[in-house]
């Protein structure tokens, strides 16, 4: 049986860490950091993403404020709203939680979010920087996939890595951040010719494609470290991952949960990157000298 990754616990240690460090600045008489959250319409998915952030703000004892928008709102009204955040000294943080409705455009919205505030580093400004391989805001669930490889204990360096998935909020920005610590990294995705034959290659299997049991544990190398980001809804209403639980668990030498393994981690490192966004903001440190999650 596979070692599980519990995210959930290793996303409790990293908003720990957090609340004594925001504990910290309320004893000092300063303002506490304050994370933004903007949700437009009623998608019950996106509803309970969002109470998760603002649920894990909350945990840490940072500021929060979430603002609902209506299903119909203009993008104007959106962009003001964004503009106006931008602005507000009280604000280190802002998310605007996607999808949005097809009449907005994301490219625009996301432009319009000030790359200082940026704590998803969705900005083409933070992209382009996590490219560069200069300081920016590492996105959120890149980033607590490094972390989850990290808790194991195991080397990334040297190892060989396959992403299925090349989405702009994963597949793109998990493979940077690994090329970053030396694996040696091939991005995989739904219209790879033989899947089965690349994700066998790989030391470290990452799969963010959004489809249900798309990883079998036939594909996956024995002892190899699966790391499932997707979150599927099954018929009956559960929470299922792209990779097929059951038969990867005998083959895997360390895998995540559905839920429990990823989703916990991406709120983390929201709150983390939000007190990196407040830190700076104060310029009590430097860019990209926040606990080493410069993209290296
Ligand atoms: N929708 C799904 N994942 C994300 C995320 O990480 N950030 C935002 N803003 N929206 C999302």
């Amino acid at each position: 049986m596979s070692n599980i990754i519990d995210g959930k616990a290793v996303s409790l240690e990293i908003k720990e860490k957090l609340k004594e460090r925001i504990s910290a600045i309320r004893s000092e008489g300063r303002r506490v950091p304050c994370l933004a959250v903007i949700i437009v319409g009623d998608n019950p998915a996106s509803r309970s993403y969002v109470r998760g952030k603002i649920k894990a703000a909350e945990f840490t004892g940072m500021d929060s404020r979430l603002i609902e928008l209506p299903e119909d709102v203009s993008e104007r009204e959106l962009m003001d709203t964004i503009e106006a955040l931008n602005g507000d000294a009280g604000t280190d943080g802002i998310l605007v939680q996607l999808p949005l409705p097809r009449h907005i455009s994301e490219d625009r919205v996301l432009d319009a979010i000030s790359p200082a505030k940026d704590v998803d580093g969705f900005h083409p400004v933070n992209v382009a920087n996590l490219w560069l391989g200069r300081p920016c805001f590492i996105p959120c669930t890149p980033q607590g996939i490094i972390r989850l490889i990290e808790s194991t204990g195991e080397p990334i360096e040297g190892k060989r890595v396959v992403v299925v998935g090349r989405s702009n909020i994963v597949g793109k920005p998990v493979a940077k951040l690994l090329l970053d610590r030396n694996a040696t990294v091939t991005i995989a995705h739904s219209r790879t010719p033989d899947l089965a034959a690349v994700t066998r290659e790989a030391d470290i299997l990452v799969a963010a494609v959004g489809r249900a049991g798309t990883i079998t544990g036939d594909m996956i190398k024995p002892g190899a470290i699966v790391i499932d980001v997707g979150i599927n809804r099954t018929s009956d209403g559960h929470l299922t991952g792209d990779v097929d639980f059951a038969s990867a668990a005998g083959v895997a030498g360390w895998i995540t949960p559905v839920p429990g393994g990823v989703g916990p981690m991406t709120i983390a490192c929201l709150i983390y990157n939000t007190l990196h966004a407040f830190e700076e903001h104060y310029g009590a440190k430097r860019p990209g000298e926040f606990e080493g999650y410069a993209p290296q």
